[in-house]
């Protein structure tokens, strides 16, 4: 059969449903722009009960591309189809990353890549921290907690509005991390190196729940996977109270390099112009 993807431009997807509100083709057609590069990369609305004929029409050459993104609600599905999975996207069970290498279609997960990087470019020397707080159990906070035990932390505490939730997940990650409820936020601030929010808490000012900013470590960082709006509400008070704060941002724009440089061959920077660039059309 004639494999349309030998005569055609390098192609990638961001495929979910809905999927009208994904950035990443912002990111990626910046990428290609800058790099002179003919590619493609394009948004599809695919419902699940067609994603698995989608990835099979992938596979087969029917539908033309390299790889692509998957987001919500596909990441799971993407995951059980892929013919190969790294060791990153076997921890979490979910797939963000699909690429065809001889054949076979490859998944990983980049998450935990574009947490880390994003802190490594806005806070050098973050990863001395020892503690960590992570707001949120979900999918993200899976991610970042495996990430921040690969870099070295030593304890973490997970704390969740669900406490079940947050002890569920700390149980998969032995001695090193706790899971509690929200009334013991509290406590496990005191002297805390880094607090990592991984809910929608602090999207209004109103969510915030209340911090005595005052009994983290005077050295602490404050980050947010929030990067509707910019500045959470709470990275404002982080900011207010003197303590370091990055934002959400740059963990989107560093977690779709690993998938550029697999379709399109180059390694992509996260530039100062591509950030204003999203900045502006978020704001629009
Ligand atoms: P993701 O994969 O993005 O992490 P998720 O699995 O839906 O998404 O998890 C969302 C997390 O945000 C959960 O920890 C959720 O708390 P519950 O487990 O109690 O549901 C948390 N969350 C969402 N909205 C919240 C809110 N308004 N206040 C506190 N926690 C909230």
């Amino acid at each position: 059969m004639h494999d349309s993807r030998e005569t055609l431009a390098p192609a990638a997807f961001v495929a979910g449903f809905p999927i009208k509100h994904s950035r990443s083709p912002l990111i990626h057609s910046y990428w290609l722009r800058q790099h002179g590069l003919e590619g493609d990369y394009r948004k599809v609305e695919v419902a699940p009960d067609d994603f698995a004929n989608f990835l099979d029409g992938v596979k087969s050459g029917r539908n033309p591309y390299r790889g692509g993104n998957v987001t919500i609600p596909h990441k799971e599905a993407a995951y059980r189809i892929a013919d190969v999975r790294d060791e990153v996207v076997v921890r979490l069970g979910a797939a963000n990353t699909l690429w065809l290498e001889e054949g076979r279609l490859h998944a990983t997960n980049t998450d935990v890549y574009g947490f880390l990087a994003n802190l490594d470019q806005r806070c050098q020397g973050w990863d001395a921290a020892k503690r960590a707080v992570v707001l949120g159990a979900g999918g993200a906070s899976r991610a970042i907690v495996h990430g921040l035990l690969d870099r070295g932390l030593e304890r973490i505490d997970i704390v969740n509005r669900t406490e079940a939730r947050a002890q569920e997940l700390a149980a998969h990650f032995g001695e090193a991390v706790a899971g509690h409820g929200m009334e013991k936020l509290h406590h496990v601030l005191r002297g805390t190196q880094l607090l990592v929010n991984t809910t929608s808490l602090g999207m209004n000012g109103e969510d915030v729940p209340q911090i005595d900013w005052g009994s983290f470590s005077p050295h602490a960082l404050v980050t947010d996977i929030v990067y509707t709006p910019l500045e959470t509400g709470l990275l404002r008070q982080a900011k207010a109270a003197g303590l370091a704060t990055v934002d959400g941002l740059g963990m989107l724009l560093h977690q779709a390099v690993p998938g550029f440089e697999k379709w399109f061959g180059i390694r992509p920077e996260v530039t100062d112009e591509l950030r204003q660039l999203v900045i502006a059309d978020l704001e629009a």
